[in-house]
């Protein structure tokens, strides 16, 4: 594993689910957000090569980087004072994704070390669902200080959440813990709770498997919209609940990898 890698990146969060459609890239994309509001510096890289959608998610899926001549380097665009990387910004969406293990090897390894992303607090990286070649890829190029997996409550979703965690305790990654999204619906006009997908699953599990949980985040129109919209949620309505949920959980997120930086030896190579 080379230390040169990403050296000025102090931690590196890597975002899983078990299935596509959890709401991975909305949880990575406002809680990298929330992270930068609690007084980070944060980057975001969108490695999920079957889907990427955070060009869409940060309204800039006509941009790309551009390239630093002297130091030959990608440069991250910028957003609500992110740094962001996609893979999505070098592929046109009708392009059919059949890629192999050593090719998403190969991107990966470009988009740690190709890409100027000078000094950050945090690297949030959006992975593809499942348990595949991108998270052994990640497991091999660089240090991660944390996976972080989203599901939704029900059982379906829950089983998998089984399965990634044994994966990245396999690979030797730290699971800083567990997120139930669209965790239940809350009405606009009566307030009355309803557990869309049964709720609590989430919490279950995390106790059941010894990992934190995180917290959970409802359903919630506005979250969808502004995803929609490249507007998400904690950069455009920071007052509202969902942002407030948000930064709660950033803190959870920061408080579990110090936990796990610590337990880790102090071995200087
Ligand atoms: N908490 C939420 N409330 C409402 N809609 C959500 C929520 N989380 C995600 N979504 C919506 O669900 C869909 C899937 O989310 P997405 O982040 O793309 O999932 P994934 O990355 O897991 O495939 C999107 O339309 C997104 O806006
Ligand atoms: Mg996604």
């Amino acid at each position: 594993m080379s230390s040169q890698r990403l050296e000025s990146v102090k931690n590196i969060i890597a975002i899983a689910s078990g299935k596509g459609g959890v709401g991975k890239s909305t949880v990575a994309v406002n809680l990298a957000l929330a992270l930068q509001q609690l007084g980070n510096k944060v980057g975001i890289l969108d490695a999920d090569i079957y889907g990427p959608s955070i060009p869409t998610l940060f309204g800039l899926k006509d941009k790309q980087p551009s390239v630093d001549p002297e130091k030959k380097k990608l440069l991250p665009l910028e957003k609500f004072d992110l740094k962001i990387m996609s893979i999505g910004f070098m592929m046109r969406e009708t392009d059919a994704v059949v890629w192999r293990g050593p090719m998403i090897h190969k991107m990966l390894q470009q988009f740690l070390e190709d890409v100027d992303w000078g000094d950050l607090d945090y690297l949030v990286i959006d992975l593809p669902p499942g348990t595949g070649d991108a998270q052994l890829s990640l497991s091999q190029l660089i240090p991660i200080s944390g996976a972080v997996i989203v599901t939704t409550p029900q059982d379906m979703a829950l089983a998998d959440v089984v399965r990634g965690i044994a994966m990245f305790q396999k690979v030797g990654i730290p699971v800083a813990g567990v997120i139930e999204n669209m965790s239940y619906f809350q009405c606009p006009h009566c307030s009355e709770k309803t557990d869309i997908f049964s709720h609590g699953g989430g919490k279950r599990k995390a106790e059941e498997l010894k990992t934190e949980f995180l917290g959970e985040l409802p359903l919630d129109p506005q979250t969808r919209e502004g995803s929609d919209l490249g507007k998400p949620i904690v950069a455009e309505n920071r007052e509202s609940s969902q942002a407030i949920r948000f930064r709660e959980i950033a803190e959870k997120v920061q408080s579990q990898l110090k936990v796990i930086n610590q337990q880790k030896p102090n071995i200087q190579l």
